[in-house]
């Protein structure tokens, strides 16, 4: 059985660091994020390789993840010509595929058993299964409603306010029969969500959900992808470096250095190689990135922090998203959702 992750989006919703890196290989501790999907997909034992369904920025994603020896399953490439749309890219990505197909959207951090998932459908002898997951307000996502049965009734894709008639959102996570992909057209942009999904509902087919409790949630957006790392430093979700520890763990990449007199408070990940100097302060919930440099007095709150930045004396980062390669200057203050963008400098004394 082939995995299929659509991974072609622009990311914009996290620009500007999607400009620098594309949203499936956005790092999560050091580890790109579609990694922690693989790390699921490698739970069915029935999945021998991972289809990669790219458009933006599809060279930076393949260099990063190779032919998949470094994640333990086998991996493709299917490029787009141009962008297809959900639809049209997995019909584009899984040409001559016969067999089920496993799709998962590529910003979705979950804990979904998904060899539950591939029984669900077998057991159905459904056409398409599809992981539904509950949520306070469906409109960012696609609303699903199903009978008691479990058959798919409606599809509606960012349904207004006005039209939420109950709380179960399409996960991102279908089963799908390649026969059914003749309602797809051919090499032009279609959306599975707004066109195929309704198609089938409208058509009687045999379309089923999955009703999943557990964790899940789309880093698609700051706050988001903020999130996934707290989530993951507390344990709310599974899957993680922090898995198993104790709440207050400081997580330590080879190399990082802490010298005497600086002060780190756990949870909190150090990566690779970086240097924490004396007087500086790493609080609960922070990311510092490999080959980081934070300098004496410079105080870190809730800040997420990609590699080679350098944080000067006495400036300080609250609930904040650093790029890669920054510099932010002493005395320099980043907070309240503030999101640098990758090389940025800012200079002493400077306010975001
Ligand atoms: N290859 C390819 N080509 N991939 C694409 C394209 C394309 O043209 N457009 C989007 N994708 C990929 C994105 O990279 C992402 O992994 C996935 O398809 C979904 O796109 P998003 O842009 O993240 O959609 P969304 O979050 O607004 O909504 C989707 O996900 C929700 C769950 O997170 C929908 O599937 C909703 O129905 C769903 O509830
Ligand atoms: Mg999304």
């Amino acid at each position: 059985m082939k995995a299929l992750i659509l991974a072609g989006g622009f990311g914009t919703r996290l620009r500007p660091l999607t400009l620098a890196l594309p949203k499936p290989i956005v790092p999560i501790f050091e580890r790109p994020f579609l990694y922690y999907q693989i790390d699921l997909l490698r739970q069915v034992p029935e999945i021998d390789e991972v289809i990669l369904s790219l458009n933006y920025q599809p060279d930076r994603i393949e260099h990063r993840i190779g032919n998949g020896a470094e994640i333990g399953l086998p991996i493709r490439y299917r490029v787009e010509p141009e962008p297809l749309g959900t639809g049209g890219a997995i019909k584009f990505a899984s040409r001559g595929v016969e067999d089920s197909v496993l799709v998962f959207n590529g910003d979705v951090l979950t804990e979904t058993n998904l060899k539950a998932v591939v029984r669900h459908h077998h057991e159905c002898s459904a056409r398409a299964t599809i992981v539904l997951t509950p949520v306070l307000n469906p409109t960012a996502y696609g609303l699903v409603e199903s009978d008691e049965r479990g058959n798919v009734r409606r599809f509606l894709e960012k349904p207004s306010l006005d039209q939420i008639t109950c709380n179960t959102i399409n996960a991102g996570i279908y089963i799908l029969e390649p026969e059914t992909f003749d309602r797809i057209p051919d090499d032009r942009p279609s959306s599975i969500e707004r066109d195929y999904f309704p198609s089938l509902v409208s058509r009687g087919e045999r379309f089923v959900s999955y009703l999943e409790q557990g964790y899940w949630l789309d880093i698609g957006s700051p706050n988001s992808y903020i999130k996934a790392h707290r989530d993951l430093m507390s344990q709310r979700c599974s899957g993680g470096p922090f898995d198993g520890k104790a709440p207050d763990f400081v997580y330590r990449e080879t190399g990082s250095t802490i010298s005497p007199g600086a002060e780190v408070q756990g949870p909190c990940f150090l990566g690779t190689g970086c240097l924490i100097e004396s007087g500086a302060r790493i609080g609960p919930e922070s990311v510092i990135g490999p080959r980081c440099i934070i300098r004496t007095d410079a105080v870190i709150e809730r800040g997420i922090l990609w590699g080679d930045t350098v944080v000067e004396a006495r400036a300080t980062v609250t609930d904040a998203l650093i790029g890669e390669s920054c510099k932010i200057l002493s005395d320099a203050t980043v907070s309240s959702g503030a999101i640098i963008g990758h090389g940025t400098i800012l200079s002493e004394h400077s306010h975001v």
